[in-house]
């Protein structure tokens, strides 16, 4: 059951069918263009989406504003510390803004970052300072279907080529993503971390971690990586950090708060530069961008997600949410992480061509049954250049304590009911505007129902 009760509540939103077809439409089948006030169950992202404790909100009004030397900071900074081991605490806004000023700092053009997979922030910072941003998952991580424990692992055969071949000495940092959110909120395992360190020490390559969901990862250690049972998720956390360079964090997940980010370093020199473009693009580097508010909201919400009661709590209701909706008929990508689950759109829809786009027809109709956002992971997302995605994923995001299990219940069966008419469902079509984040802006129309009698053939 949820290790906690709840003493603030916000009413659900339930609009009719019908009016759930006209919202649709006016959003132009784009479900980021959905009001939030018209969704019943918002599983959109588990980013900065948290519901905060009651300790949070009461630490949010020992906020210190000041603009130098705040004290919020120095309660975030001694609890990062704690927490990281890194010795250099820089707080920043949100995640991608840690990666700008990191890769700022650390990368020249033409240059190649590595990593198990880029988020598609990350990436987007990588490509905009003219580097190339190479993704090398694991093997075991192609197959959606087979179960194995630390699908998030970086494929070392391919980066022991990589580092030992032609392109070695353009590599600039190895990023482990941890959990791989790209690839299905996957854990990296702890014996992966510790021979990409062997790797990038013999090459001498930073290594860093992008630690947004730190935690998450390190609990998926202790309960399936061998050996590594007996240790707490606080002192996994802190074997992972051990092996890295440096990390930087999106604190809108594992924060536990609505905003916040992170950079961490062992190196000084390199902290003071990234100090130097902070001032530039975010603020003075005791607050960041953030307002002491929220300093004061992460270092309580740092010290609560490393709990291994409520780590426990979250990473069952991702197995069992991943077994009940598969149940239902949905194909699941096994086995659940923690954030988030993923279902097969390509599996379930295999009359809907990656062109025609089936994650967004089951994200389009999770909604117009029963008022469920979810989230396209397939070509209208990640693929470019006229190439489909490599699966046609839908992602269900888990809010940090904001839904109770029978909230699920009630998207499980929502699910069914989608799952038992999927032959029904159609293919959609791009009206505009095509960009490389089209996912956010696209306008889309559905393409006309297949009649059963014609088989395929539409024409
Ligand atoms: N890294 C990872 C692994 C992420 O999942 C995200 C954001 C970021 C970096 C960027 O951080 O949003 O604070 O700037 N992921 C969100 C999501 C948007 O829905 O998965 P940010």
């Amino acid at each position: 059951m949820e290790p906690f009760r709840i003493k603030m509540v916000e009413p659900l939103a339930f609009r009719t069918a019908d009016e759930r077809r006209r919202i649709l439409a006016e959003a132009d089948y784009n479900i980021f263009r959905v009001p939030a006030s018209d969704v019943t169950i918002d599983l959109l992202t588990d980013s900065g989406t948290t519901a905060m404790s009651s300790a949070q909100w009461g630490a949010i009004m020992q906020g210190d504003e000041s603009y130098a030397g705040a004290s919020s900071y120095g309660r975030f900074e001694r609890t990062a510390r704690e927490l990281t081991g890194f010795p250099e605490i820089i707080p920043i806004h949100q995640g991608r803004a840690a990666e700008r000023i990191l890769f700022t700092t650390l990368l020249r053009p033409g240059q190649i970052t590595v990593a198990n997979t880029h988020f598609d922030s990350t990436r987007a910072n990588v490509e905009l300072l003219g580097c190339r941003a190479v993704d090398l998952p694991s093997p075991q991580a192609a197959d959606i279907a087979v179960p194995a424990p630390f699908k998030g692992n970086i494929d070392l055969d391919r980066l022991r080529e990589l580092l030992a071949g032609q392109d070695g000495e353009r590599v600039a940092a190895v990023i482990m993503t941890v959990t791989d959110n790209g690839g299905g909120g996957q854990p990296v395992s702890l014996e992966n971390l510790r021979c990409v360190r062997e790797e990038c020490r013999k090459y001498e390559v930073p290594m860093l971690l992008d630690a947004s969901r730190f935690a998450e990862n390190a609990y998926l250690i202790t309960a399936r990586e061998p050996g590594q049972e007996n240790r707490t998720p606080r002192e996994t956390a802190r074997a992972m950090f051990d092996l890295a360079d440096g990390c930087w964090a999106s604190l809108k997940k594992d924060g536990m708060a609505n905003t916040g980010g992170l950079l961490a370093l062992r190196d000084e020199e390199t902290a003071a530069r990234c100090r130097e473009l902070l001032i530039a693009w975010e603020g003075f580097p005791t607050y960041g961008g953030l307002a002491g508010r929220d300093l004061e909201s992460l270092a309580r919400g740092l010290r609560e997600v490393i709990d291994p009661a409520y780590l426990a709590y979250r990473a069952e209701t991702a197995a069992w949410f991943v077994d009940a909706l598969a149940e239902a008929g949905l194909p699941m990508l096994r086995p659940a992480g923690c954030h988030a689950v993923y279902a097969d759109a390509g599996a379930l829809l295999p009359h809907i061509p990656p062109d025609e786009f089936p994650g967004v027809a089951l994200v389009c109709e999770l909604y117009r049954t029963a008022g469920v956002r979810t989230v396209e992971f397939g070509t209208l997302t990640l693929g470019h250049d006229g190439r489909p995605a490599p699966h046609e994923l839908v992602r269900l995001a888990l809010p940090r304590r904001v839904y109770t299990r029978s909230h699920l219940e009630y998207v499980v069966a929502a699910a069914r009911e989608v799952a038992g008419r999927a032959r029904e469902l159609t293919g959609f079509t791009i009206t505009g505007p095509q960009s490389p984040l089209r996912h956010f802006t696209a306008r889309l129309d559905p393409l006309d129902p297949l009649d059963p009698e014609e088989g395929t053939d539409r024409s």
